[in-house]
């Protein structure tokens, strides 16, 4: 194994760890880690991870979406860059390390250049994505498709479930909501985009290796369901009198989970959130509404599993009497690992003393917004139990070290695409 790196006294692994710890102390719960996007603890923690871009020697800004952007110039001004990022928002009563330890990860190993005085030829970019999660709005991977030109407009009017809209969170947030298109960057200036993040699945535990290369990301489709039917009053409408939202609503999961568990190509679907009105222990419930997360290896699986649940849903709203609104509010196509970045990773693993091992992910990132402008690779870092979206997630000390040196040497010995 490769020869621990040291700042001062403490390992990168323990650097990272700490600043973990640090982030992730940083919510709008008191007693769970919830940090949304535009929130008022989202800023407070793109301050935090501003001055470590700063003391790493990168020059430090928020972009015009929330994202937290550093630069490191290479041996001289204006080069193209390789960029690293990850996300620093979080899911609801999340772990601490979905996300922030790509991002800081990359700060240390920026770091540990700046210390040597080294300059490469070509600059580095760390760019701390303010929305992967797509907790907040209707849509998802907002930093990054800000990043990547492709941010859609219309989400600027989609409002939270407190009825904020994002034009008037991101006025909230001290940003121009006129002025997204300002974080845009294109092709040229970007040689590569390169992501480290825990796998968050149990494949690395069970090969007993600490990193591994990841081969494509899975494709998402996202939908946003509304069953409208009558409320009523519970002790007088008979049941064949009910047109309840909740119970077709209920149908529709179980058709969901029926349908995937019986799939054959890797299908998962999740009804993640629910919202049921008037929500009164003696009230028919009148509406409800209800989220869908779609996924599998290959496209084509995935938007015939969509197709299929889709009209099962709405057979089941048919056949109860309840109106349905049903709307798409995210796709994302599968993203390839560029192979040309898959070997200079498999080559930093080897010279570290693991296996290189390839595995897919089954998890969403911001390299599928990132691939619009860019190649992209990614690292993974094992956790424990392949926990993930819990706050039981976690990464050793001794793992989070390892993935720093096999990025920093990714980093050291990166060569462009040629042609
Ligand atoms: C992000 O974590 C996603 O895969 O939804
Ligand atoms: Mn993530
Ligand atoms: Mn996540």
């Amino acid at each position: 194994m490769g020869a621990g790196i040291a700042v001062q006294n403490m390992s990168l692994g323990e650097e990272i760890v700490g600043r973990i710890n640090e982030l992730g102390a940083i919510s709008e719960d008191a007693d769970k880690l919830t940090r949304i996007y535009l929130s008022k603890e989202l800023r407070i923690a793109a301050d935090l991870i501003l001055g470590w871009m700063r003391d790493a020697g990168m020059r430090a800004d928020l972009d015009a979406i929330g994202n937290v952007c550093g630069r490191y110039e290479g041996d001289r001004p204006g080069l193209p860059c390789l960029m690293l990022g990850s996300h620093y928002d979080t899911v609801r009563d999340a772990g601490k390390w979905d996300g922030p330890l790509g991002v800081i990860t990359a700060i240390s190993c920026v770091a540990e250049l700046n210390r040597r005085g080294q300059r490469l030829p070509f600059a580095i970019e760390v760019v701390g994505f303010a929305d992967e999660e797509g907790v907040r709005f209707a849509s998802t991977l907002l930093g990054s498709r800000a990043v990547a030109g492709t941010f859609d407009e219309s989400v600027l009017a989609t409002r939270d479930r407190d009825g904020v809209s994002m034009r008037d969170a991101l006025v909230q947030f001290g940003l121009d909501p006129d002025h997204i298109g300002a974080a845009a960057r294109t092709r040229r200036e970007l040689l590569a985009y390169l992501e480290l993040h825990i796998e968050q699945g149990p494949v690395l535990e069970a090969q007993n290796l600490p990193v591994g290369v990841v081969t494509a990301i899975a494709g998402a489709t996202r939908l946003a369901a509304r069953l409208t039917g009558m409320a009523g009053h519970a002790g007088t409408v008979p049941m064949a009198l009910r047109r309840d939202a909740l119970s077709g609503a209920a149908e529709c999961m179980m058709a969901i989970e029926q349908f995937c568990r019986t799939d054959t190509h890797g299908l998962v679907g999740t009804v993640g959130y629910l919202h049921a009105t008037p929500g009164a222990t003696n009230v028919i419930p009148g509406q409800v509404s209800f989220t869908i997360d779609m996924r599998a290896p290959a496209d084509m699986h995935r938007k015939r599993g969509v197709t299929d649940v889709v009209r099962q849903i709405e057979a089941i709203a048919k056949r109860r009497d309840l109106s349905l609104q049903l709307d798409v509010t995210h796709e994302n196509r599968t993203a390839p690992c560029a192979p040309w970045l898959k070997q200079q990773i498999a080559r930093a693993i080897a010279a570290e003393g693991y296996p290189v091992f390839e595995l897919p992910s089954g998890a969403g990132h911001d390299g599928m917004a990132m691939i619009d402008i860019a190649d992209v690779g990614m690292i993974f870092v094992r956790c424990r139990g392949g926990i993930s979206h819990n706050p039981a997630e976690h990464v050793e000390l001794a793992d989070a070290d390892a993935g720093a040196r096999v990025l920093l040497r990714v980093i050291e010995n990166f060569r462009p695409r040629e042609g």
